[in-house]
């Protein structure tokens, strides 16, 4: 662009920004275990079910420009290191499918990036966020550089379970038998459509951090555990029958099939050395129940599934849903007052069957057993989003920031509130978690520095006011009074210096 003034060249600061959101998915044949772990090539096919991201769901910005002097990464309002080897296998691969593909300008490959990643859920509930995390950078970015086609081996190279995000509905990754990884992709064997009245109950045992990863895990089950061979025979003939089911909406068969295979995943976990255990009591509690609601009914009517962590996810359809609720909340009451402890899709209230009742040998579990529940149903793969959703402001940096945590247990997760300081910095607060956790989120980074200031100030200033009313009430009073008010201010002077 020239100047239409002096006629010299003018710099024009473009940047390229996609915002993309993906969902979490769960396997109910699962992955474990990897034939080459440099290129995340799995030891076994797996099979999964796409959730509906209106409850669970990563969003994704990514922004590239001439202007940016380094590659950056936000996650959660975090700036984090993107010098990750599964970022950067990610990014290469991306670029490299772009170039094949001439699917965009040399120069906008050349350009840094900057990604700024969020998700809807509890990150580190073992809820497959890297799942949806990576397979939403993958999707953005592959968006950002025009790239078509299947995407889920590039998805795979951040977190194997990734590629299946790509997908909505009902999944099945391929291990491949390629050495390079090329045919070891994921597809899609039904949309979310097909079984509308296929519902999941997510039950957080523990939204704490799990204690051995995933990689790890799955690294230590494959070079100890004997039983892992007799796993990987069956897992071909398995993905068989639980595809049929699916297609066929063979409740009972693919409820068989999903329990059967979580208790394998969790034996050969236990035969790992040293073991592995991912299930607590309340997790085995949360099998009891599933095993004697299906028993009184004489066929499958809920599934539970297992990945690594204590968490349960049930499938179930939706003529069950109020009643295994209800039945979750009579044997692991919420702490009370706790009205976030069913979120998602609505449940219609149930009356518990006394009959029923009286088969299922659960002792009532002491109140928060289970954190929260979350109900949800099949749903479609990643999307596109426009430009006002974008995380990143017009200068390429996110548009809020975590700065601080605080608790304030009153608040209910959702709760927002704004508050504009002085300097007309704004400052957005979101509750996040049930109990008691509270985001303190900024517009911009700039507006960090300037509201931590602002906060300092506020508090010197605070500090001075106290000190002065105290100064002036003992002005005013009678001598003996004011003595004492004084010592009274004293005190405070010395309390307040204190903290
Ligand atoms: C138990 O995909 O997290 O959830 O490829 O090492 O990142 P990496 O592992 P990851 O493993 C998921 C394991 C699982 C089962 C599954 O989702 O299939």
């Amino acid at each position: 662009m020239v100047c239409c003034y002096c006629k010299t060249k003018l710099k024009v600061a473009t940047m390229k920004v996609i915002t993309c959101t993906a969902p979490v998915n769960i396997a109910v044949v699962k992955y474990w275990g990897k034939r080459d772990v440099n290129r995340v090539l799995p030891a076994n096919s797996s099979a999964s079910v796409t959730l509906d991201q209106k409850q669970l769901r990563a969003k994704t910005t990514v922004a590239a420009s001439a202007d940016f002097e380094e590659n950056r990464i936000w996650l959660n309002g975090r700036e984090e290191t993107i010098e990750t080897p599964r970022i950067q296998n990610l990014l290469k691969e991306i670029k490299q499918r772009a170039k094949e593909t001439v699917s965009c300008d040399d120069s906008l490959l050349s350009w840094n990036v900057r990604i700024c990643s969020e998700n809807n859920f509890p990150t580190a509930a073992g809820l497959a966020s890297s799942a949806a995390g990576y397979a939403c950078l993958a999707y953005s970015l592959s968006q950002l550089y025009n790239v078509s086609g299947d995407i889920s081996d590039i998805a795979r190279q951040g977190s194997g379970s990734a590629c299946r995000s790509i997908y909505g509905g009902f999944v099945v990754w391929d291990k491949g038998e390629l050495a390079d990884g090329k045919d070891s992709i994921a597809r899609q064997i039904a949309p979310h459509t097909h079984w509308p009245e296929l519902r999941v109950l997510i039950l957080v045992v523990s939204d704490q951090k799990k204690q051995t990863g995933s990689t790890a895990g799955m690294q230590v089950t494959m070079e100890t555990s004997s039983l892992m061979a007799a796993r990987l025979g069956v897992i071909d003939q398995r993905i068989e029958k639980i595809t049929a089911a699916i297609l066929k909406k063979d409740f009972h068969t693919f409820a068989e099939l999903t329990m059967i295979e979580s208790n394998q995943l969790h034996a050969v976990c236990l035969d790992s050395y040293p073991p592995i255990s991912y299930m607590t009591d309340v997790s085995r509690l949360i099998v009891n129940l599933v095993h004697a609601y299906n028993t009184y009914h004489g066929q499958n009517k809920v599934a539970y599934t297992f990945d690594a962590g204590p968490n349960a996810c049930l499938y179930l359809l939706e003529e069950h849903v109020p009643m295994v609720t209800s039945l979750v909340q009579h044997f692991f009451p919420p702490i009370q007052g706790n009205k976030e402890f069913l979120t998602g899709l609505p449940v219609k209230k149930a009356k518990l069957n006394q009959e029923l009742l009286s088969t299922i040998a659960v002792p009532i579990q002491p109140t928060g057993a289970i954190k929260f529940i979350i109900h949800t149903q099949p749903g479609p793969g990643p999307t596109l989003c426009s430009n006002k959703d974008s995380l990143l402001d017009n200068a390429g940096m996110p548009k809020a920031v975590v700065i601080e945590t605080i608790d304030e247990p009153s608040t209910k997760v959702g709760d927002k509130d704004n508050q504009t300081l002085k300097n007309g910095v704004s400052l957005a607060r979101t509750k996040v978690k049930g109990k008691g956790k509270t985001l303190k989120v900024l517009k911009s980074e700039k507006s960090v520095k300037a509201t931590k200031k602002e906060i300092n100030l506020k508090t010197k200033h605070e500090r001075k006011d106290k000190l002065r009313s105290g100064q002036n009430r003992v002005s005013k009073l009678g001598k003996r009074r004011g003595e004492h008010q004084g010592r009274q201010a004293q005190v405070k002077r010395q309390k307040t210096s204190q903290k």
